[in-house]
């Protein structure tokens, strides 16, 4: 059993300019960190849940990119304009935020 209702991480990983693999650190994913870490603070949430930062969740090109848990939903593209979304919607409501969502290709 998760210690935690919700655990978030975020890719912040960082690389050099010009690899082609991209990063999620230039993508402004610390941003999002922060602010979705004082929205969980200011709502006196931090004993329910937890958002820290990750290393590459290896899935560069959709960054930047973060997992909530346990639903293991994934997001991608985030920046800090979407953190009060995420937060009222998904980690208070409950309900994933769909246009954010990083899907898995179909099988074929
Ligand atoms: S650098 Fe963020 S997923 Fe790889």
């Amino acid at each position: 059993m998760s210690i935690y209702e919700k655990h978030v991480f975020v890719c912040e990983n960082q690389r050099p300019e010009g690899d082609p693999r991209g990063c999620c650190a230039s993508k402004g994913a610390s941003a999002f960190t922060s602010a979705l870490k004082q929205l969980v603070k200011d709502a006196g949430l931090s004993k329910k849940v937890r958002v820290n930062k990750s290393g590459c969740l290896d899935q560069c090109a959709f960054g930047a990119v973060a997992v909530v848990y346990p639903e293991g939903t994934w997001y991608r593209g985030v920046t800090e304009k979407d953190a009060l979304e995420v937060f009222e919607q998904h980690i208070r409501g409950g309900k994933p935020v769909e246009r954010l969502l990083l899907k898995r290709p179909e099988k074929s």
